[in-house]
């Protein structure tokens, strides 16, 4: 899925953002281009990430992986097959690399079996690039505690910034995937400069 894109990275590496940079930079060319984030983006989507980010019910391992699976493939189906479709790009907040960081190599899945329940549900529907912002552990503790908003349900888990980072850092994902890391130090500007020299490298 050749327009398709995913930025990924741990929680506070300033993914949110260069996702509306690296969107309005391929505006300003032209080109047409949905975001998405994840879970969310669809009204299934949305109910999920309530349930996941900010509900208390106990999730079980597998529960919480196929919670974020389901979001997907609503995803995939009502929003970005057909905007792919139509010569649109998508870019993701997220998409599968997140499940094998946080359900599987940080969480209690492990590599192999958060990728293979990724590769039943989502197969060959998945980014043709998928960067990871790396940034230090420090750093994010440093942005996090700034913020005034609580943390979800993900990132009230013990060391889950320091098991989320070094996940990043050795994740693999599903077989054939793409994955570009990019440092995530200096300005949001220079970040954006660095991504958009990747996409045109990869996909263009
Ligand atoms: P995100 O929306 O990036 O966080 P924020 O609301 O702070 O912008 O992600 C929400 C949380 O969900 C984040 O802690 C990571 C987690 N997550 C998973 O555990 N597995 C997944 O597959 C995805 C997509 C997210």
């Amino acid at each position: 899925m050749s327009r398709f894109v995913a930025l990924e990275g741990a929680d506070g590496c300033g993914k949110s953002t260069q996702v509306d940079r690296l969107a309005q930079s391929l505006r300003n060319k032209g080109e047409q281009v949905v975001t998405v984030r994840e879970p969310g983006s669809t009204s299934l989507g949305e109910r999920v990430r309530d349930i996941l980010l900010d509900g208390d019910e106990p999730l079980c391992a597998e529960a919480e992986a196929l919670l974020f699976l389901a979001s997907r493939a609503q995803l995939l189906e009502e929003v970005i097959e057909p905007a792919l479709a139509a010569g649109k790009w998508v870019i993701a907040d997220r998409f599968h690399i997140s499940t094998v960081v946080y359900q599987g190599i940080a969480g209690e899945l492990g590599e192999e079996r958060a990728a293979d329940l990724c590769q039943v549900v989502i197969g060959d529907r998945r980014p043709a690039l998928n960067i990871v912002i790396e940034i230090s552990a420090e750093k994010i503790q440093e942005r996090i505690d700034s913020r005034s908003s609580a943390g979800d349900r993900f990132e009230s888990r013990p060391g889950i910034y320091d098991r989320t980072v070094a996940a990043f850092r050795q994740v693999r994902g599903i077989a054939g995937d793409r994955i570009v890391r990019v440092d995530g130090s200096g300005t949001a500007e220079q970040v954006a400069a660095r991504i958009e020299k990747e996409v045109a490298l990869v996909l263009r």
